[in-house]
This record gives structure tokens, sequence and C-alpha cells, in this order.
């Protein structure tokens, strides 16, 4: 075990590349608001969704062992591409060296847990960033399961840098997220459920509503992840009693400072403060 890691209790961590685990941390807070938090935004290189699953694994595990220096004993991977690409290895490969009681969870598997009672027609489809579609973690998990239920994944490589250069109320974003969205229904008309399996996503939801049919349901996943944690700490009382309880969120990030604030404010829609970061 790493001697420097105090074995004081302290907040949940929640990382994601950058502004897109903010819509998690909104979600979580909501349900669990007693606990304190700390957000890591790796703003400064994002996006991870087409880097190579070295790098992102190289970045989270970073990120990870930050979270964990900063006295985290439970960190939150609010990042589907860090999910499907880094998390299993952290758990196998450095957890045990790292500190075998200390956790890492992600986003993945909450949400394909939730799929089963939301499709009727047993045909949905995944939109997400390519490292994601790619790793075919949605469909894996969602078989294991969900065996009967077809997965269709669309990758959107342009949606992430339209929200981290906040172009995504623009009117240039119109035109791709149009053409994913259709690429998809494309690929399955009989998809009844659309699932966005990137955290960044919601962010775009008033324009991927207005280009979806109206029959098909978006699902959003903070919900779903929020409420999996609250369960997770129901049956884990002595990770509940590594965490601390003040209502608090520091947030970090790995960019300028007021770039962070800017984009921040807008997404939260209300004014955090933010201390810059390096990972390196
Ligand atoms: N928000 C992230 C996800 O859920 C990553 C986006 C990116 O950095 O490409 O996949």
């Amino acid at each position: 075990m790493q001697q420097y890691l105090s074995q004081a209790p302290g907040p949940i961590g929640i990382f994601d590349s950058g502004y897109g685990g903010l819509t998690i941390l909104q979600q979580i807070r909501k349900v669990l608001p007693e606990y304190d938090y700390i957000y890591l935004g790796d703003n400064a290189r994002s996006p991870y969704g087409s880097r190579s699953f070295e790098v992102v694994y190289e970045f989270t595990l970073q990120a990870v062992n930050k979270l964990f220096e900063m006295g985290c004993h439970l960190v939150i991977l609010a990042c589907n591409t860090a999910s499907a690409k880094a998390l299993r290895s952290i758990q196998i490969n450095n957890l045990p060296n790292i500190d075998p009681q200390r956790r890492v969870l992600g986003v993945i598997r909450p949400t394909a847990e939730s799929i089963g009672a939301l499709t009727k027609s047993r045909h949905i489809g995944i939109l997400a960033t390519a490292g994601t579609i790619n790793s075919e973690s949605y469909p894996m998990e969602i078989h294991k399961l969900f065996p009967d239920i077809q997965v269709h994944g669309m990758a959107c490589p342009m949606w992430v840098p339209l929200i981290e250069n906040n172009e995504a109320s623009s009117e240039g974003a119109d035109y791709f997220i149009r053409k994913y969205i259709d690429q998809l229904l494309d690929k399955d008309p009989e998809i009844d459920t659309i699932i966005l399996g990137c955290t960044h996503y919601p962010i775009l939801l008033p324009k991927i509503r207005q280009y979806t049919p109206s029959h098909i349901q978006i699902i959003p996943q903070g919900e779903y992840v929020a409420r999996s944690l609250k369960d997770y700490l129901r049956r884990h009382p002595e990770m509940v009693e590594k965490c601390t309880l003040n209502r608090s969120c520091r947030f970090y990030t790995t960019e300028a400072e007021e770039k962070f604030t800017e984009s921040a404010n807008i997404f939260l829609n209300s004014s955090v403060k933010v201390e810059h970061i390096s990972l390196e």
C-alpha cells in the first residue's frame, strides 16, 4: 500500500475528462446531498473519446491517484470513455498495490442495469464517443443482463468538442447533432430508447430532442448512476465510514481556472470556484 495516502475519511471523488461529469455530479448531489465531493476535470487534455486505450488508461490512473492523494477513498469515473477503457485495468492491476480498501466505480454498468425496464421494442441505441463505441462495453454489459435486447451504437466524435468549446447551443451544432442521430436510426428503425452514453451529451439534450422522433425516449444516465451509488453506499457501510459529510464540493481542473468557471457556471447554473491542478 502507498504509505503517503491518508486513512482519514474524505470526500467522494468525481472524475471526467472535462465538463461532462458535472451532469453526473449534479444528479449524485441531488440523491446524496450530505456527502463531500471533489470534482476533477482533465479539461486541458479533453476529449478522451478519440484517444488510444493506453493513453486513456494512463490519464485516468493519474487522476485517480490524485483524488486518492486528496483524501478520497471512493472515486466515480463519471466518464464512459474512462469507464470503458481504464476502469477494469485500474481495479485489477492498480488498486491492490495502491490500497486494496479504496474503490473506483464507473458509469457503464449502472446504466446497463437500468435498460431492461426502459425499452419495449427491445431495440436500443447508444450515442457515445468513438472510444466507448469501439470498446463494445455497452453491448457486452447489456447482453450479460438482457440477452434479448438488440444494441446499436453510434460514435459522435464532434459532440464533445462542441461542448468543451462552448458551442453546444450554436447553430453550427445542429448539423452534427442531426447527422449522428439519423445515422443511428438508419441502422435500426425499431429503436425506441436512446442512451446518452457520454456524460457530456445531456448538455446537448434540447437539440438532441429536437432531431429525434418523438416516440423515442432519450435517456441521460446521471439519474441511474446516482441511484446506483446510493445503493452501493447502503450495501457498504464500511465505505460510508470513510466519507465525510459536510455537504461541500470542491472543483479542480487541469485547464485555466477562468475558462472552467465560465463554462461550469453555464452547465451547473450556479457559480463555482475552481482551482488549477496538474496531473503530470
Ligand atoms: N464525458 C466523457 C464520456 O462520458 C468523455 C468525453 C471525451 O472526453 O471524449 O465518455
